[in-house]
């Protein structure tokens, strides 16, 4: 089983951006415990701030791998571009996103991704990736 996590912009920055509502460990402290919790499945993770990177990442991966979690960050409220790559995969798309995006800015309760997602965890904080993997492992089970 191989799955990939993409994050978009100022993902980059955990663990020192806005530590209140994102928290303070960085990603790569998250993947590496991922990694070891899941040695048995890959896991590859990518990281873009530029939207026609995310664009190409999803595309890439739609035949390389199972399922993808996707934290498009801002660009989950504005990118038609991005949520057109979700619809065009066959592959499940978890999506995440740490903070519980309706209890923040009205600008922030839009997604335009989510109706092309498999499922969406919004709120849980950094576990919501942990949560995300668990869910993509056990569809694929499912599904053999
Ligand atoms: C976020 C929520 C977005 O509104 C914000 O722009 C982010 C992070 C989250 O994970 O809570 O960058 O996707």
């Amino acid at each position: 089983m191989h799955f990939a996590i993409v994050n978009g912009p100022n993902l980059n920055l955990l663990g020192e951006r806005e530590p209140d509502i994102y928290g303070s460990r960085t990603f790569s402290d998250v993947l590496d415990e991922l990694k070891s919790s899941f040695a048995d499945v890959e896991i590859s993770y990518f990281q873009s701030n530029v939207e026609g990177e995310l664009v190409n990442i999803i595309q890439d991966l739609r035949k390389k791998c199972d399922g993808i979690i996707l934290n498009a960050a801002a660009y989950s409220h504005t990118s038609i571009a991005i949520a057109d790559a979700v619809a065009a995969v066959e592959i499940p798309v978890v999506g995440v996103h740490i903070s519980n995006i309706y209890r923040r800015e009205e600008e922030r309760h839009t997604d335009l991704l989510a109706k092309y997602c498999t499922g969406y965890l919004f709120g849980l904080g950094i576990k919501g990736y942990e949560l995300a993997l668990r869910f993509l492992i056990d569809l694929n089970q499912e599904d053999r």
